[in-house]
């Protein structure tokens, strides 16, 4: 049987990464680090920064997980997902396969937390159902969720009232008339930018955790425009950009 160890890192702050996530990398025979290409480079870089900071024995093994690329969504976007989750499984399996031997231990490195909006506990359940002997434990990191609320020194949620998670791409077809509080990851469309802004605020973070951190947060009709700007910027200087924010009606606060 071969062990993985799926380890939150944090969203990009090393010292994010918890007391139990650094045992974890240090019982890890060899540490697996995906490999998004030149324009993920940065987030490559800081995974092994964390390995070079937090493990101890020296000569550790990293092997680098070429990640493919998705397909274009068009309007079949839980197929593609499905078929780009088949063809990550394939790649894991491969080299779990030839670089695990039996009763050996690997890390998966996974940005943030492993529940939010990361399929890594997707794939590696996929591999196991297709038949390699696999025991797997989670780690959870620090979630640029977290990193925002903190920034912006707020709760998430209204008194004993709930808070949305989720997408660009579902925030697009419109603020959900039921929710007062709704974060927003993965949108690369602006999509808040779409929305009628009455009665919204917004407290938006990029780079969290990071250097070159940006905060900005007011009223979503003043605010959204000069988002859309520091995000081009920031974004035409880094060459990427992540960004994360919490779109809330102006009563609940
Ligand atoms: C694939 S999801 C991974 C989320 C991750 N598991 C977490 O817990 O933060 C990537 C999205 O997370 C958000 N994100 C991750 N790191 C971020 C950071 N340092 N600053 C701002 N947003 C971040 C962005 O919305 C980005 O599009």
């Amino acid at each position: 049987m071969r062990t993985i160890l799926v380890i939150g890192i944090g969203a990009g702050n090393p010292d994010h990464m918890t007391v139990e996530a650094i045992a974890a990398l240090n019982r890890a025979d060899v540490l697996f680090i995906p490999d998004k290409g030149a324009e993920k480079a940065g987030l490559r870089h800081l995974r092994e920064a964390i390995c070079r900071r937090f493990i101890r024995a020296p000569g550790y093994r990293t092997v680098a997980v070429p990640i493919p690329r998705r397909a274009e969504a068009g309007g079949d976007y839980r197929g593609v997902v499905d078929d780009w989750h088949a063809r990550i499984a394939a790649a894991y399996r491969g080299l779990f396969e030839a670089e695990l031997a039996e009763g050996e231990t690997g890390a998966l490195l996974v940005w943030g937390d492993p529940a939010l909006y990361d399929s890594t506990l997707r794939v590696v359940e996929r591999v196991a159902a297709a038949g390699l002997a696999l025991d797997w434990q989670v780690h959870p990191g620090i979630s640029s969720v977290q990193v925002l609320a903190a920034r912006h020194r707020i709760p998430l949620n209204g008194i004993g009232a709930p808070v949305l998670l989720t997408t660009g791409r579902r925030l697009a077809q419109g603020f959900p008339a039921d929710q007062d509080s709704v974060v927003v990851m993965l949108d690369g469309e602006q999509a808040f930018a779409k929305l009628d802004p009455a009665g919204l605020e917004i407290f938006w973070g990029a780079y969290l955790g990071m250097p070159d951190e940006i905060l900005l947060s007011g009223p979503l009709a003043e605010t959204a425009p000069l988002i859309a700007q520091v995000r081009a910027e920031a974004r035409a200087r880094h060459g990427w950009i992540m960004d994360t924010y919490l779109l809330r009606r102006r009563a609940v606060a």
